[in-house]
């Protein structure tokens, strides 16, 4: 059985602890998008992991886990990485495999990243700050890029790097008025990272299909939500990558069809960090409510998270380009404690409504959210483990959701541990 999990909303929809759950029947995860820009949680027990590169199936000790061409790596976060797992004795060795072909996320990217931010004042994307989009851009452009194939050559590689630090100092003097950088410390830490990280590198493609030939199980981890794709989100306040259903195989090399299950992560309210649209989002007390406890502040920046209802139009967006079979709903037990719950149900834009989702800013910017109201819940749920314990408020949320969204929930959070899941098959 293959799967690939996708977060249906603005990210951090709980998609580290599906991964790390479905992992358990999975020989192998394959983190296929994004970058250092993720950061996706998996707690077991008393242990937390926030993982920004590392597939979330790191932290089982068997898991084969494999980094693919279209993700963009940071070596310096991937090392600190694979050094902090080793330091709580998990280990990567012969059980890492990150692509050749994968673009390397380097200083002058993330000083791009900050310098292009601050030049766009009150229109800033509110990026991570990683350096994705500079490099994602770099990657489209061809001509000024780092590879982590290039690291096996330590000659071309230092033609190649100060050619790039040239053409960015011109790029960062002229138009951004900053600092040049120097080649010379960059150029020390990429051998630095040649040693770390190229015992782990070959061709990912060849491998994942090999593995696929001797019929190993394959789970897919996508990195970011669906509204943040670049071609399909909310456009300009997005990612720089396909991040949707549809990333999984121009970034795996592996194609769509070989996958038997697209496994969609929503949360049971909506969250977003950065810039950008959001039709549902409560800028009152019950989105703090949702923010405080949801403990609702970015995984990888610390940034508070905007909070809003369940969006239906959204989700049922994602599902269809994501072709997802099934969703996992996340963050069930946060909404406890709430009188009345409220699901986006369609938008009313310029007096017409519409359950399909627009992606283009000026026609959202205008939707006004058609809600269905639904009665909360007061029990606590968070040691639950069947869905016919839950209160019948909280069920009858579960099944709004699945009628309005027309896919299955299979899978309940009911906290952040591995265990407090809710399983329906
Ligand atoms: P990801 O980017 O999709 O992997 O999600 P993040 O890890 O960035 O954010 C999800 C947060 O919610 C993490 O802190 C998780 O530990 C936590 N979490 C995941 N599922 C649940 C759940 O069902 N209930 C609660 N209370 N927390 C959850
Ligand atoms: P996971 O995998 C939430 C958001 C940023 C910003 C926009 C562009 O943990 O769900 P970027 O640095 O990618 O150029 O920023 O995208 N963003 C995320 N938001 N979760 C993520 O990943 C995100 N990755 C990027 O906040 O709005
Ligand atoms: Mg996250």
């Amino acid at each position: 059985m293959n799967r690939c999990v996708i977060g249906l909303q603005w990210g951090d929809e709980g998609k580290g602890k599906v991964v790390d759950i479905l992992a358990e029947d999975s020989d192998v995860v394959v983190r296929y998008n994004g970058g250092s820009n993720a950061g996706h949680t998996v707690v077991v027990g008393n242990d937390k992991f926030a993982l920004h590169l590392l597939p979330s199936g790191s932290v089982r000790p068997k898991t084969v886990c494999v980094i693919t061409n279209a993700v963009v790596v940071d070596p310096e976060v991937l090392i600190g990485e694979i050094e902090g797992l080793a330091r709580r004795g998990i280990t990567l060795s012969n059980r890492l495999f990150i692509s050749e072909n994968a673009h390397l996320v380097l200083d002058y990217h993330k000083k791009e990243d900050q310098l292009r931010e601050e030049s766009l004042g009150k229109k800033k994307i509110g990026t991570t700050i990683r350096g994705i989009g500079p490099c994602n851009s770099d990657k489209m452009g061809r001509s000024y890029c780092i590879r982590m194939g290039d690291l096996r050559d330590p000659i071309g590689l230092e033609a190649k790097l100060r050619s790039i630090v040239e053409y960015k100092n011109k790029v960062f003097t002229a138009v951004f008025k900053a600092e040049p950088m120097d080649a010379g410390p960059i150029l020390e830490k990429c051998k630095f990272y040649a040693g770390k990280l190229l015992p782990f590198t070959l061709d990912t493609t060849e491998y994942l299909h090999g593995a696929l030939g001797r019929g190993k199980s394959v789970l897919f981890e996508g990195a970011q939500g669906t509204m943040l794709d670049i071609d399909h989100g909310t456009f300009p306040f997005v990612t720089s990558a396909n991040v949707s259903g549809l990333g999984m195989p121009a970034g795996s090399g592996v194609p769509a069809k070989m996958v038997d299950e697209f496994v969609g992560v929503a949360k049971a309210y909506t969250t977003r960090v950065g810039a950008g649209p959001f039709p549902t989002e409560l800028d009152n007390e019950i989105g703090q409510y949702i923010r405080d406890k949801g403990h609702e502040y970015g995984t990888t920046t610390g940034r508070p998270r905007r909070c809003g209802w369940f969006d239906a139009v959204v989700a049922s967006y994602s599902v269809a380009i994501g072709g997802i079979d099934s969703v996992a709903l996340m963050h069930l037990d946060t909404l406890t404690g709430l009188d009345e719950l409220k699901v986006c149900v369609g938008y009313e834009i310029d007096g017409k409504q519409t359950a399909f989702f627009p992606a283009n800013i000026d026609k959202l910017a205008k939707a006004k959210c058609v809600y269905q109201a639904l009665p909360g819940w007061k029990d606590d749920i968070t040691q639950l483990s069947d869905f016919d314990r839950l209160p019948s408020n909280a069920q009858n949320y579960v099944s709004f959701i699945e009628k309005s969204i027309k896919k299955p929930v299979t899978m309940i959070g009911v906290g952040p541990n591995r265990s407090q899941t809710i399983f329906r098959r």
